[in-house]
């Protein structure tokens, strides 16, 4: 999909269709004003439309070049947020989709919400609801999608112009990662995928460099080793680096990414139905955090950023490994495996504790980790958790504020030091599981082990993967994290927030 600005006349917009938003506020003001320039098409429209945000009617006006019209509702002034504007781009960009039109035109609502992040919303919004993940259909593949988006504003909006340009490239990131967790298991092996990750890197214009299982072994990620046992499939571990040159930081931010491939639980293992069944998902991390790296690339993000992410399959065949293995890890701490699903975390805490060599100024990781997360926060929220330090209130504040912009929403769980106590082993170090209880932060407490601090764990077990179409997120991978990630870092690289 390309995006462009126009301020020419709307009556002079020579597209398939022009999509207005309006508030209840402005509603009958705004369908006047049209029926004045484009004909009494609009007055019969505000008899049918008000403004609320459940409301949408296409209108074919005389006056004008464009084929039709769609008002889309977006409910009162003072509720209008950048969600609610991408959730009302993505009721238009629904009810666009059966009509097969190739060139729409957007006009820029007269919003609260700034310019700027109201355009980023809007291309947002409607980009991620057109989503279809099509490379394996063989029929009804003849989905076309939107050509072009046409922001219709007024003269010298460059505000307006750079918020659409990015709400394009963040966009593009989200469904760059949805395509990797929706693709079949055996087209996504380790190496296979590194390959994915070479060609992004390529193209955004960040390093890549992949490892082999040699170079794991010299590393000794016993981890990552251990959990790779079951398979035919060698792992691999994949380094990011984006290292512009106005960078405002020396030491870099780390994001560490989950990547496997597929969770079958190993020995340990899963049920079909509701469970082993999506686990394609869960390189969900790794997929959030290599579209991360193309988002800041593209968007020049001046800050130097290390990605790392551990890949393999979780799988019970003939060598694997098993309940009662002792491993020792990356960093020398010998963990006692209970249980052959709790995979994640094996995997994480060696390249976590490889982030050490780098001296970060923080480290975040990303894992679709626990069935826990998805029984407390559900498939929309995901939880982060984070080194109880002075700066962490201030941190989560950020996290919490930049989910809220993205739409990618976090919710903080405590992290207190007593949770460790549930991972004490009678024969290692650790154990791998720390029981029922407080499942999702004894897994968060397990990475805190191996990692730098300061140290960021956010778990998108639920909200990875969605079983049921929600607002601008079709059945399958979400793409979660790549928005929460970008505007966070787009954050930490603004000057008013580098303080230290
Ligand atoms: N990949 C799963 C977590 C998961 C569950 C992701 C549901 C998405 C949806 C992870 O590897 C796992 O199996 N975790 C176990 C840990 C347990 C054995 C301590 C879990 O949460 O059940
Ligand atoms: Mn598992
Ligand atoms: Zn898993």
């Amino acid at each position: 999909m390309k995006v462009s600005i126009t301020s020419l006349d709307l009556t002079d917009l020579d597209v398939d269709l022009v999509i207005v938003p309006l508030t209840e506020q402005q509603a009958t003001e705004s369908l006047n004003t049209l029926a004045d320039d484009l004909g009494p098409a609009f007055t019969r429209a505000s008899d049918d439309f008000s403004g609320k945000d459940d409301q949408t009617l296409i209108v074919y006006p005389e006056n004008t070049r464009a084929r039709r019209f769609l008002l889309v509702g977006l409910g009162m002034a003072d509720d209008v947020t950048m969600e609610s504007l991408r959730e009302a781009a993505a009721r238009a960009a629904d009810v666009t989709a059966p009509m097969g039109v190739e060139t729409i035109a957007l006009t820029t609502p007269r919003v609260s919400v700034d310019l700027d992040s109201a355009c980023q919303a809007l291309v947002e919004g409607f980009m991620l609801a057109s989503y279809k993940y099509l490379d394996y259909k063989t029929t009804g593949g003849e989905h076309r999608p939107v050509e072009r988006i046409v922001m219709h504003g007024d003269k010298n909006d460059t505000v307006g112009r750079r918020g659409a340009e990015r709400g394009r490239i963040v966009a593009e990131a989200v469904m760059l990662a949805r395509d990797l967790v929706n693709k079949s298991p055996h087209d996504k092996t380790p190496t296979l995928l590194a390959r994915e990750f070479e060609k992004i890197g390529k193209k955004a214009g960040f390093e890549v460099s992949v490892w082999d299982k040699s170079v794991i072994e010299e590393e000794k990620m016993g981890g990552l080793l251990a959990v790779n046992k079951g398979s035919v499939d060698p792992p691999t571990f994949t380094v990011l680096e984006y290292k512009p040159e106005n960078a405002v930081n020396d030491r870099p931010i780390v994001l560490v990414g989950k990547g496997i491939v597929f969770d079958t639980g190993g020995l340990s293992l899963k049920p079909t139905k509701d469970s082993m069944d999506h686990m394609k998902a869960d390189m969900g991390g790794a997929a959030a955090v290599i579209a991360t790296f193309d988002a800041i690339a593209r968007l020049s993000v001046p800050l130097y950023v290390m990605g790392f992410i551990p890949a393999t399959d979780n799988r019970p065949g003939g060598n694997a490994y098993v309940p009662g293995d002792v491993v020792t890890m990356h960093d020398g701490t010998t963990v006692e495996v209970l249980n052959t699903d709790a995979e994640g975390r094996m995997v994480l805490a060696d390249a976590l504790s490889y982030a050490k060599t780098y001296n970060p100024m923080l480290t975040l990781d990303v894992a679709t980790l626990t069935g826990s997360q998805v029984i407390a926060l559900g498939g929309r929220v995901a939880a982060v958790m984070t080194t109880p330090d002075s700066d962490s209130v201030a941190r989560l504040d950020e996290l919490e504020a930049a989910g809220l912009r993205s739409g990618d929403m976090v919710a903080r769980l405590p992290f207190h030091a007593f949770y460790k106590k549930q991972l004490d082993s009678e024969v290692a170090d650790m154990k791998n599981v720390g029981g029922r209880e407080a499942g999702s932060i004894t897994a968060g407490k397990f990475l805190e082990h191996f990692a730098p601090t300061p140290f960021v764990h956010i778990d998108i077990a639920g909200p990875g993967w969605t079983p049921k179409k929600m607002p601008y997120r079709p059945i399958g991978g979400t793409g979660f994290g790549v928005r929460l990630l970008t505007e966070y870092l787009r954050g930490l690289a603004a000057p008013k927030k580098t303080k230290k």
